[in-house]
């Protein structure tokens, strides 16, 4: 998998911290880029085209770093994420400070944290949300509305070693009325698209 010199400055720069700094932990090991590869390309499957991309939980920012690298769309980075220092280097990773903010995704109205909205929207939920509670549910059609402009998509990352449990979440949020428009699949990840 080739990567343009830019790219390759950067790992040279930086090394492993991109992926610990992403939560992503592997072996030390250059091996531990391809494997980051096979786990989170396939998102670029549903990027519906191009435009602004709004990572929620976005940690150091590398995940928009490598969209950015991988997806044939021209895509403008954004980013919330609750941890202040990961926040930091998503604003020098991505050279775009004000792309990027201190925000709990709980809290606050979606349309205040940039006064807009967006043409894609990325959440890779947490392996603490089960979705067995309406309250959890709830957060999927709030970040829609407030986040997602027209013509707009929101894909949810759910990344369990075990797919079955990826599917039983999807599933549950099936059953409270939600759709899922398309799939792609990844290492120990899977992204839906909402409808
Ligand atoms: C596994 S990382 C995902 C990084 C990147 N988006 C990706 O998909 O590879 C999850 C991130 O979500 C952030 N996070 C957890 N709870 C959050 C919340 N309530 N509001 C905003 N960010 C949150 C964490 O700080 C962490 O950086």
């Amino acid at each position: 998998m080739r990567r343009s010199p830019a790219m390759e400055q950067l790992v040279e720069e930086y090394g492993l911290t991109l992926l610990s700094g992403s939560h992503f932990h592997s072996e030390p090991s250059p091996q531990a880029f391809v494997l980051w590869e096979r786990a989170r390309r396939p998102m670029c499957d549903l990027i519906p085209g191009p435009g602004p991309l709004l990572d929620i939980g976005c940690a150091n920012g590398f995940f928009l770093r490598c969209l950015m690298e991988w997806s044939p769309h021209e895509i403008v980075p954004y980013g919330i994420d609750i941890d202040s220092d990961l926040l930091a280097c998503a604003r020098t990773l991505l050279a775009c400070p004000d792309n990027f903010v201190v925000q709990d995704l709980g809290i606050g109205d979606p349309l205040s944290w940039f006064g807009r909205k967006f043409r894609t929207i990325y959440w890779n939920v947490g392996q603490n949300l089960t979705f067995d509670h309406e309250q959890e549910v709830g957060i999927v059609p709030r970040l829609r509305r407030g986040l997602v402009g027209s013509r707009g998509s929101l894909i949810l990352g759910f990344y369990e070693k075990d797919v079955d449990r990826s599917y039983e979440k999807i599933q549950r949020l099936e059953q409270h009325g939600l759709r899922v428009r398309r799939t792609a699949q990844g290492l120990f990840a899977l992204f839906v698209e909402i409808a």
